[in-house]
């Protein structure tokens, strides 16, 4: 089955970058000139999807309006210098279609996931979480890889890297088997959300990429709290690795944690010299 779904949940708060996201969706962070949530659409629309679904809450209409047009602005800046500008950003919205749900409260990363049932319908889909942002050069996108690999496997895929020791706190943590003749292919047999790095069975992190089966919706319904007291993606998934219907794949290119000041500093300054270069 082809992917044609990518999910977005985007309903969180984003209090590590308080003030700034106080009025303003954390997901409408720029890179530079690009809002993150948009630098995650483009590597869907790179992965040849083209439905986005995003799950928003309550302060994010920030996200809808910037995919949709914005006539007076556009009227006022019309055959200037300035209406190249809005040339990506235009061709991104029509190719796709968006569609909004809201999560009305918050639950976790599994409850915003299932929030974005009633979008998906029963097919396979992609999970893109913004504040992760990836970037592959010239080459295939992590998206784009990840597709790959479903297509082989049929199966779930998280996108995994590995991280110092004492960071596996911060991650859902996988533990595998390499599958015969691939040396970036696990398939999980154990995953375990957030732990102290001396309960963490390896130091692979789930960055926030899946491709996710169906199933894994009736499989939430069922799944209890979790780390923090939240519904957890990673919980749900254990549900089919003990089916061995997940694997961990170790994709190519930089991924950026800019749910954090470092990452989101450290993504500026890598892709401000990236155009410099280009320029
Ligand atoms: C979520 C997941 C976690 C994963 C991470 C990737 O955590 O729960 O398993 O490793 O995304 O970014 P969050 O960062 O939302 O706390």
């Amino acid at each position: 089955m082809k992917i044609k779904k990518c999910l977005f949940p985007a309903a969180g708060y984003g209090t590590r970058f308080l003030p700034a996201t106080k009025a303003t969706p954390k997901e409408m962070l720029p890179i530079l000139t690009k809002p993150l949530i948009q630098h995650g659409v483009e590597e869907a629309v790179e992965a040849g999807i083209t439905t986005m679904a995003i799950v928003t809450g309550r302060g994010k209409r920030a996200i809808e309006d910037h995919f949709d047009i914005s006539y007076e602005l556009e009227n006022q800046i019309k055959g200037g210098s300035k209406e190249s500008l809005l040339t990506e950003i235009r061709s991104l919205i029509s190719k796709c279609t968006f569609s909004y749900t809201r999560q009305i409260e918050m639950k976790g990363l599994g409850h915003a996931i299932l929030t974005g049932e009633t979008l998906i319908g029963n097919e396979p889909f992609a999970v893109v979480l913004a504040d992760d942002l990836c970037n592959n050069g010239e080459e295939d996108g992590v998206l784009k890889q990840m597709i790959e690999i479903f297509n082989r496997y049929q199966c779930s895929v998280v996108a995994i890297e590995e991280v110092p020791k004492e960071e596996t706190h911060k991650y859902g943590i996988i533990d595998g088997d390499l599958v015969y003749g691939r040396d970036d292919v696990y398939r999980v047999h154990n995953m375990i959300e957030k732990p102290d790095s001396k309960d963490a069975p390896t130091n692979m992190a789930i960055i926030g990429r899946y491709i996710l089966t169906p199933d894994i919706f009736d499989i939430l319904k069922n799944t209890k709290e979790g780390k923090g007291g939240e519904i957890q993606i990673t919980d749900a998934l254990m549900e089919q690795a003990k089916h061995d219907r997940v694997v961990a794949f170790k994709f190519k290119g930089k991924r950026f944690d800019c749910g954090s000041i470092d990452g989101f500093v450290e993504a500026t300054n890598y892709f401000y010299n990236l155009k410099n270069s280009n320029e």
